[in-house]
């Protein structure tokens, strides 16, 4: 790779490619891990008028004002970029410009990322084949959504199979680029203290969320047809969850990694009929505020006509089936116009069995492991410790911070650039596995068949509060609490 890769970004003027991608490149390309003499190769159905290196300066000034500053660096990142006029049409002049210019440099890695509406991929790798734009040396990188249910998935994975082999194809799940992901395999498989007590012989739940404070306000038809379930928990929550529960594999390759997660996907109960009007709450942001400024309900937000029964939050209580897990439950939850942006694991073990002073046991709160994944990257142990009061002994909670923001020489890249270079790099261990997906939206699917069988309309809860008390109920029916409800602080504060 010394002298640089491919990368064809179709959809390469659109939002995705505008607000992570080039950011991403960008930001390699300062960092030294994006050769200098790498082609990056946007395609547009109308292409570009004008020089690169101002639309870039633009683009960036949109969606990464700090790319923008370095003069010098972007006008030499600009040089690596062109815009290709490209239709979905074979015979066209553009297609044999786009082979001519890949095949001028055969032995470099090609990625073909496709940032296009899944609906637009079949013809894309039809055309990729055609033009034998699909040998050994090309990947090709799929952005989710990979379908809408199982039906769908299945669609989308055998027609890019007819292209691409399932080595060669790369499905992109953002998360497992974030650093304190990879950071939580590490810590697993790297500690043998972790492992030890990672069963439910010493833990008792597990909580995940994605919590958002934006809403849904320009993403349009989009999230209508899509709501949480399908956009953050058939992916994202459901991946982290695999990770936290996934066997030692052998070797931290892609195979193996992936069988793993797979084993985690096909041992999740799967939910049906009143256990899922149990276990799953579904709701939908009203009108509301946040931090003090009136905000829009998602109708709203959305200017729909016709009430929507698309849910913007999800809390899920599953459980998996296998011998590490029998009893814990993970409790999963996601939603948009919550108070707070974050993303966070919290492992909770259990309490101890005895407590042998008696002024300790008042407060004594079970030992927590907690993964954050944003705003920042952090990892934090809860323990309980002695403090002598003017009254006598008592217990004190506090926080052990694990510094995980590199040491040494680190070099800080986000999740695309990160999993750009891997799928360069032919490396799937932090990519989704065909079979996982399909897993995955089978245990959604019923879910969503339930929902729509049983005809009721989702909760609602207001902008700026965290979701529907019916969540909070979820937890405390169990006797346990969200950890933020706990007092839980949040970056050490
Ligand atoms: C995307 C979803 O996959 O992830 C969005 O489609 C969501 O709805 C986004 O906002 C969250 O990603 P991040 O990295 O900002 O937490």
């Amino acid at each position: 790779m010394a002298d640089g890769f491919d990368l064809v970004i179709f959809g390469g003027t659109g939002d995705l490619s505008r607000r992570k991608l080039l950011p991403a490149l960008f930001s390699g390309y300062v960092a030294g891990v994006v050769p200098a003499g790498s082609r990056i190769l946007l395609t547009s159905r109308s292409g570009l008028e004008g020089e690169i290196a101002p639309w870039l300066k633009t683009v960036f000034d949109e969606t990464a004002p700090a790319c923008g500053m370095d003069a010098k660096a972007l006008a030499d990142f600009a040089q690596m970029v062109q815009v290709i006029e490209l239709g979905l049409v074979k015979g066209g002049a553009d297609w044999d410009a786009l082979s001519e210019i890949l095949n001028s440099e055969p032995e470099r890695p090609i990625v073909h990322f496709l940032a296009i509406p899944p609906a637009l991929f079949t013809s894309t790798c039809d055309l990729l084949g055609a033009y034998g734009l699909n040998g050994d040396r090309a990947r090709v990188v799929l952005e989710k959504p990979l379908g809408n249910d199982l039906k769908s998935a299945q669609a989308i994975n055998e027609d890019v199979g007819r292209t691409f082999g399932e080595d060669q194809t790369f499905r992109i799940d953002h998360y497992l680029g974030k650093e304190a992901v990879q950071n939580l395999l590490a810590l697993r498989f790297s500690n043998i203290l972790f492992e030890e007590l990672w069963s439910g012989r010493t833990i008792d739940h597990i909580q995940i969320t994605i919590a958002e404070s934006l809403g849904v306000k320009g993403r349009g038809g989009f999230y209508e047809g899509t709501g949480a379930l399908r956009d953050m928990v058939q992916n994202h929550l459901l991946q982290l969850l695999c990770l936290v529960a996934m066997e030692p594999p052998a070797r931290l390759d892609g195979d193996s990694i992936r069988e793993e997660k797979l084993k985690v996907l096909k041992s999740l109960k799967p939910l049906e009929g009143a256990d899922i009007d149990r276990n799953v709450v579904r709701a939908q942001y009203g009108a509301g505020a946040m931090h003090g400024e009136a905000v829009g309900s998602y109708q709203e937000d959305l200017q729909l006509d016709a009430p929507s029964t698309t849910e913007t939050f999800v809390a899920i209580k599953a459980h998996i089936e296998n011998w590490r897990w029998a009893g814990v439950p993970f409790y999963l939850r996601t939603g948009k116009r919550l108070p707070d942006r974050f993303a966070e694991i919290v492992i909770q073990f259990k309490n101890v069995p005895h407590s042998p002073h008696p002024a300790w046991g008042s407060n004594l709160s079970p030992n927590r492991f907690i993964i954050r994944l944003q705003p920042e990257d952090h990892l934090a142990l809860r323990m309980m410790v002695k403090n002598h009061t003017a009254k006598g002994e008592a217990l004190r909670e506090v926080e052990m911070n694990l510094d995980v923001v590199g040491g040494g020489d680190a070099v800080r890249i986000g999740p695309y650039l990160r999993l750009i270079l891997d799928a360069v790099a032919g490396d799937q261990s932090l990519f989704v596995h065909r079979a996982e997906v399909e897993h995955a939206w089978r245990w959604v699917d019923r879910i969503i068949n339930h929902w729509q069988d049983s005809g009721k309309a989702p909760l609602s809860y207001q902008a700026g509060t965290w979701g529907p008390y019916e969540a909070h109920d979820l937890m405390t029916h169990d006797r346990r609490q969200w950890f933020h409800e706990s007092g839980g602080r949040r970056n050490g504060k």
